[in-house]
């Protein structure tokens, strides 16, 4: 089985445009500027093409770690200790994907400015260009919102530039980017056209299913998603790991195997789309509030579909709050519309859920778990052998965790 990588980085990179507009106040498609200007600065200093996809995605993906770094702003770290751990956090993800050796320090060392007053106090000369470039890019869109400026302020902003070379971007940065910016870059930096800007800078590849870097991708996911809720930190990570055992109980083989483990990894990709406000809201919703939250299995559908060798995997994936006699979301499909393992995921999802403590209730034993679940096979909502199942395979992790699958 093949996948489209570059479909399914683009899926991500729009999932995360809406967490920065939420955590950072950056504008919409923050992250698409950002490795527009990145990739083409690179490109007029002459990078070659090993460095110029890396350098893409980690500039699409520079803020990665801002669900991380949320988090530890609310355990209430200081302000600089926040700063290194959002690069060091960014950087670790980063490099789970496939490109290691061509993006090293790219997002680290993103925030270093040179005059070394950047967290890790580096100067100009020990920043690596990549840096530099994602750095330079991000800070200028930050201050100037490059969506919604007009060709006439061209001039003022490579004044602006011109003037800040040495503090706030490197000198490379700024002969680069004086380069670049011209109103043809402008144009194609605006709302309706920077989809496709950032599309032409990330080619067509595909790679296997088996491939191990899948993994690392759904790793990648499953950080962003987890931490973006104090509430359910393991909650992605617990349903992924579930669906490999499981996967591996029902004999799948590899193949389905990494497909069913990906759609677990990426169910609840639809809620980098709700606001953290009603995501963590410490009681019961009211109607319009949990019409919202509903909405994220559509936005999961949304982000999925359309990334060739994804058909099965979105529909799983997004089937998994419908429940055999109608009751579920968003649907209201039947247990006629819902195939084995849209039932699996699922029953995984509500196994989680009910047993993993939260606000609104502790957390269960597998025996109490099991109960509750019975309960739904009895009104008609799930699977009474997928609940038998559960009840044999998972005794033996009541409390713990399923560890992550090995590669
Ligand atoms: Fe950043
Ligand atoms: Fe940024
Ligand atoms: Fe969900
Ligand atoms: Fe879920």
């Amino acid at each position: 089985m093949i996948i489209r990588m570059d479909k399914l980085i683009k899926a991500i990179g729009a999932a995360l445009d809406l967490v920065e507009g939420e955590l950072l106040g950056a504008t919409t498609y923050h992250g698409k500027r950002v490795a527009v200007l990145a990739a083409a600065m690179g490109q007029r200093l002459g990078i070659g093409r090993e460095t110029t996809l890396p350098l893409t995605v980690c500039a699409l993906f520079h803020d990665n770690a801002l669900t991380e770094y949320i988090l530890s702003e609310r355990l209430g770290e200081g302000q600089g200790q926040m700063m290194r751990l959002h690069c060091e956090y960014g950087q670790r993800n980063v490099d789970s994907l496939m490109f290691k050796e061509n993006a090293a320090g790219f997002v680290l060392y993103h925030h270093e400015r040179p005059n070394g007053e950047g967290p890790f106090g580096k100067q100009e000369g020990e920043i690596p260009l990549g840096a530099e470039l994602i750095g330079a890019a991000d800070s200028f869109d930050v201050i100037h919102q490059l969506e919604q400026v007009q060709p006439e302020e061209l001039p003022k902003l490579h004044q602006e530039l011109w003037d800040n070379m040495g503090t706030i971007y490197t000198r490379r940065a700024v002969l680069a980017m004086m380069s670049v910016l011209n109103e043809d870059m402008l144009r194609s930096l605006r709302n309706d056209r920077i989809k496709e800007t950032a599309g032409n800078y990330i080619p067509a590849w595909s790679i296997s299913l088996k491939d191990h870097v899948l993994f690392n991708l759904a790793q990648f996911v499953i950080r962003i998603i987890d931490y973006k809720s104090v509430f359910t930190r393991k909650h992605t990570s617990q349903i992924a790991n579930k669906a490999w055992l499981l996967g591996g109980h029902y004999g799948y083989g590899p193949g389905l195997r990494a497909q069913f483990y990906l759609a677990a990894a990426l169910h609840d990709i639809g809620k980098l789309a709700i606001p953290p406000a009603i995501l963590e809201k410490p009681g019961p919703l009211d109607k319009e509030e949990f019409e919202i939250i509903k909405s994220h299995s559509v936005k999961t559908r949304e982000f999925l579909e359309g990334i060739d060798g994804f058909e099965h995997i979105s529909e799983w994936a997004a089937n998994h709050h419908e429940k055999l006699n109608g009751s579920g979301y968003p649907a209201g499909k039947r247990a006629e519309d819902l195939d084995f393992n849209s039932r699996l995921l699922a029953c995984i999802d509500i196994y989680q859920a009910v047993s993993e403590e939260r606000p609104y209730h502790p957390g269960r034993d597998h025996q109490t778990t099991i109960k509750i679940m019975y309960e739904m096979v009895d009104k008609g909502e799930l699977d009474r052998d997928i609940v038998r199942d559960f009840d044999r395979v998972l005794a033996e992790w009541s409390g713990r965790d399923v560890p992550p699958p090995e590669f």
